[in-house]
């Protein structure tokens, strides 16, 4: 049942230290700075990595994608519905991650196939037992996040998050031992956002925004998207997540195109390829936008402060989510903190305020939290 909470989808938000717990029990040797993950011990290191996931499952590969390449090897996601092995370089050297909490997902199972017919090793970063993903895969990697009933992937999201940061550590020859520690104090830190998160008064204060926007850069990028999607898929609100620097390409200057583009884009809210995203956001941001910023310390802050400038001088109230609260109040109107962590880690913890935020603005708005209309679950159709 709910123990006591709302919704499911709150009880999963709430469940997150324990499920980060579980994520890191086992394979976080005891006094020493390494990740032993005994599920890749006979997976040789590959020559490119594809990840391959759909929905929240892909904002996570993005995320992993990240750490994969920063340790050199040459990684690409991909959406599991665009991925198609004739068109690009899968091979014996390639290993290709399928990022599946349910591990059920159509697209992402095909994708999985398509690679394995293509001779690639293969990996599910699984949250279910005894899936298809994890029974057809030559590895599995579990997350561990226990059940989740809400559609809205919450906990899952973050144990995906904190599954590929470990197997980033674990398949490269030069792992960072400095995120171990911060691993390890990751549950904890996830408890005290929970605790003290100002979440709940600031989606009041703007449960009547014609959208929300989030923007974010580098490894806080994917939590931007992230944001957008929750908000989206349990509130019915327009909402849309940018890379930072992808506003400011917006056709701003020309009234026109701008005009233009604030239809297109409010009517395709949503399936847009990362490369359209140039074509205009700050066109949208009004006084009516509240814009969620992910200013945290790892993640070129002060690069997005620029951006921050730009969207307050189109009057839309600045949202900082972030853990470095001194340095950016100033420049934002309202700041919820984060604790500091492991730059590759903060991302995971800003992502748990805007979890809430979503929640508080659906529940206000009275929405069905548990199932949005017209999802599922599990999508087991193409
Ligand atoms: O089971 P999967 O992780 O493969 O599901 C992929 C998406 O359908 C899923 O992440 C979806 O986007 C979320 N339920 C959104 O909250």
């Amino acid at each position: 049942g709910k123990s006591g909470y709302d919704h499911y989808m709150k009880k999963e938000i709430h469940e997150q230290p324990r499920a980060i717990r579980n994520c890191l029990r086992n394979r976080i040797a005891e006094f020493e700075d390494r990740i032993v993950l005994e599920e890749l011990a006979d997976l040789e290191r590959p020559t490119r990595i594809h990840l391959v996931a759909c929905g929240t499952s892909y904002h996570a590969a993005l995320y992993g994608a990240q750490l994969l390449r920063e340790h050199g090897i040459p990684t690409q996601t991909f959406l599991a519905s665009e991925y198609r092995a004739e068109s690009v370089a899968v091979d014996a050297e390639t290993l290709v991650i399928g990022v599946t909490q349910s591990g059920e997902t159509a697209d992402t199972m095909r994708a999985l196939r398509e690679a394995s017919g293509a001779d690639a090793t293969t990996l599910a970063v699984t949250n279910t037992v005894g899936s298809s993903a994890a029974r057809e895969c030559d590895h599995v990697c579990y997350v561990r996040a226990g059940p989740e009933i809400g559609v809205a992937a919450t906990k899952t999201f973050a144990s995906q998050q904190v599954a590929l940061a470990m197997v980033a550590n674990a398949l490269v020859d030069d792992p960072d031992p400095t995120l171990v520690d911060a691993l390890r104090e990751l549950p904890d830190q996830i408890q005290r956002v929970l605790d003290e998160s100002q979440a709940h008064a600031l989606a009041d204060a703007y449960i009547d925004a014609g959208a929300y926007f989030f923007v974010g850069r580098e490894y806080t990028a994917p939590v931007a998207l992230e944001g957008a999607l929750k908000m989206k898929e349990i509130t019915y609100k327009h909402a849309e997540g940018f890379a930072a620097g992808e506003l400011k390409h917006g056709p701003l200057a020309l009234v026109e195109g701008a005009l233009k583009m604030k239809e297109i884009t409010y009517k395709h809210a949503e399936g847009f390829a990362a490369g359209e995203l140039k074509h205009g956001p700050l066109a949208l941001v009004t006084a009516n936008t509240p814009v969620f910023a992910l200013l945290t310390e790892g993640s070129r802050l002060e690069k997005t402060l620029g951006n921050v400038k730009e969207i307050q001088a189109r009057d839309a109230p600045v949202i900082a989510v972030t853990d470095v609260p001194e340095t950016v109040e100033r420049y934002v109107d309202h700041v919820l903190e984060v604790p500091s962590s492991h730059p590759k880690l903060t991302p995971i913890l800003a992502n748990i305020q805007l979890q809430l935020a979503s929640y508080w603005v659906a529940n206000q708005l009275n929405r069905s939290i548990d199932k949005p209309r017209n999802l599922a679950k599990s999508v087991t159709v193409e």
